[in-house]
């Protein structure tokens, strides 16, 4: 137990989430190339070709030259182990970057200086909030012109609702960046904009209190300039507090650019500092050690037919406490059968590589002969427990499905409910009727190209997909609606869920607020729950 201990504590699991082009990627690859997992930054990007060799299961994402899925990156840095969960950077993510979310223990924040807080960011960080996972940001892409440094803070405590506190600070922006002031040792730490894709960089290190060697490095007038914010800032800013950013309240603040390595390295080791151990998971069986418990795990994700010549899939799973041993016996607690995972692998950037033991934190994909659903939990086979399940987040994009051949009418419903098993999509009948009519519902759009596309070559059923004007999803939670009895506006409609749950979909907010009002104690809610 005491080796697990040790293996548990050094391993700290994140996501990383931006909104596209904020930088992630250079990000990543950065960290990579400290932990020495690249030797030349360039070959994360350069997975852009790279990763079609593994996840060519879809010609859309060869077509439209981005990733549908996410992956998961693994490398060492100063003793820890870090697993990074990328999650899709295109506009046009899904459901599943959400529940990437549920598998990371805290989240790395990625915002373009120029730009501030953009839509993709402002949907997962609400699922953070929701999980309270601890959120760091990073403002990225100094050495180009930068909003006002206040504002950008300002921004994010309004946009987003918590508070910041920034542990360095920019000293100017663009042509006129020169490095950023360390609030903790009260120095300034110069910019150089070292070679892309080396980790050297001539930096020099000075205490703010020599003024006469801080002038010389960055002139009187930007000295001055440091002087005025540092004053305000101390005078404004929260002030750092570890149990705050550890119960997601308080956001630590850094700035750099990625791109020119400068302040990544001092993100990383602040951050490895910051961040947690694997987290004590709920169960129906109360919180469960990470370091504690033996064996267990829960599924995040499923990815369909990453080898088109197999037909198979893939079931991320999250490893929650323990040690897991190749060919170990493992009990699939919802499918009531023990087991042993075939094959587990670990996706990293490109290649699959698989592993001999993984412990609490690491992520494992195992082939899953389509016995797996999102949200099952494994363990020992002599214990009996099961996670608290994922949430169903909602759909903003629905659509009827109309197939165009009648008579394949069982390969549609298969097919449509097996793709919606995975979690891809998710599928509503209406409330007064069966199968016959079908509305699907995605968080991204290009989710209905994927099923379209799906349906066809795997299940050989064409269909025509025609938009619904609804854009917002809501679950009862009141357990003893009477749904015909329900008063909502013109524009909303009853549906319901697989498992038969009633769900109402709206046009816009203001129906969602109007039938609140119209309907004393009705509960509706955004996610839906197992
Ligand atoms: P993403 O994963 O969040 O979508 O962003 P990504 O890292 O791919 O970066 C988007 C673009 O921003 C890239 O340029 C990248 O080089 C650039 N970038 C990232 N960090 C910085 C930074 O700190 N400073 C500056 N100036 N640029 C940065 P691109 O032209 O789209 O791609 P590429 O041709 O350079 O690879």
């Amino acid at each position: 137990m005491a080796n697990y201990e040790k293996e548990i504590n050094r391993r700290r699991t994140f996501a990383i989430i931006s909104h596209p082009d904020a930088g992630k990627t250079t990000l990543t690859e950065k960290f990579l190339l400290y932990g020495g997992a690249i030797n030349l930054a360039g070959s994360v990007k350069g997975k852009a070709t790279a990763r079609h060799a593994v996840s060519d299961w879809m010609e859309i994402e060869k077509e439209r030259g981005i990733s549908v899925t996410s992956s998961v990156l693994q490398f060492e840095y100063d003793g820890f182990c870090i697993n990074i969960l990328d999650t899709p950077g295109h506009q046009d993510f899904s459901e599943d970057t959400y529940r990437t979310l549920m598998a990371a223990d805290s989240a790395v924040m990625v915002i373009d200086a120029s730009k501030g807080v953009e839509a993709q960011t402002r949907k997962l960080f609400k699922v953070c909030v929701m999980r309270k996972i601890p959120i760091f940001t990073f403002i990225n892409k100094l050495d180009r012109d930068a909003n006002d440094t206040f504002e950008l803070l300002d921004e994010i405590e309004k946009e987003l609702g918590i508070a910041t506190c920034p542990v360095n600070w920019p000293i100017g922006s663009g042509k006129r960046f020169q490095g950023v002031y360390d609030r903790d040792r009260q120095c300034i730490i110069t910019y150089s904009d070292t070679e892309k894709g080396t980790k050297e960089g001539e930096i020099a290190e000075i205490s703010t209190a020599d003024t006469k060697a801080l002038e010389a490095a960055i002139g009187e007038e930007a000295a001055g300039i440091l002087k005025d914010e540092v004053e305000l800032l101390d005078g404004a800013s929260a002030e750092f507090d570890l149990e705050k950013v550890q119960a997601g309240e308080l956001t630590p603040v850094f700035f750099g650019s990625a791109l020119t390595n400068f302040g990544v390295e001092f993100f990383l080791r602040h951050f490895l500092t910051m961040t947690t151990t694997p987290l004590p998971r709920r169960a129906d069986a109360g919180l469960i050690s990470p370091t504690d418990n033996d064996f267990s795990a829960f599924v995040f994700k499923i990815q369909a037919n990453m080898n088109k010549a197999h037909r198979d899939r893939i079931a991320f799973m999250r490893i929650c406490s323990g040690k897991y041993e190749a060919s170990m016996e493992v009990k699939h607690v919802q499918g009531g059968k023990v087991m042993r995972l075939s094959q587990p692998q670990q996706i990293m950037a490109s290649e699959r590589k698989i592993l001999e033991e993984a412990y609490a934190g690491d992520i494992i994909g195992v082939f899953d002969p389509g016995i797996f659903a999102i949200g099952d939990t494994l363990c020992m086979p002599k214990e009996q427990f099961c996670y608290e399940g994922i949430p169903t987040f909602a759909p903003e994009h629905f659509a009827r499905v109309r197939q165009l051949d009648t008579m394949k009418r069982k390969q549609f419903v298969k097919g449509i409910t097996q793709i919606a098993q995975e979690g891809a999509i998710q599928i509503f009948q209406e409330f007064n009727t069966g199968m016959e009519e079908i509305i699907v519902g995605v968080v991204g759009v290009l989710q209905f190209d994927v099923l379209k596309y799906r349906l066809e070559n795997e299940y050989n059923v064409e269909i025509r997909l025609e938009p619904l004007p609804y854009e917002h999803i809501r679950w009862i939670e009141n357990k003893d609606v009477n749904l015909d009895k329900l008063v909502g506006t013109s524009d909303m409609k009853k549906i319901r869920d697989l498992k038969g749950n009633p769900l109402l979909l709206f046009i816009n907010a203001w129906s969602v607020g109007m039938t609140l009002d119209r309907n004393e104690g009705l509960i509706l809610s955004e996610f839906g729950r197992d």
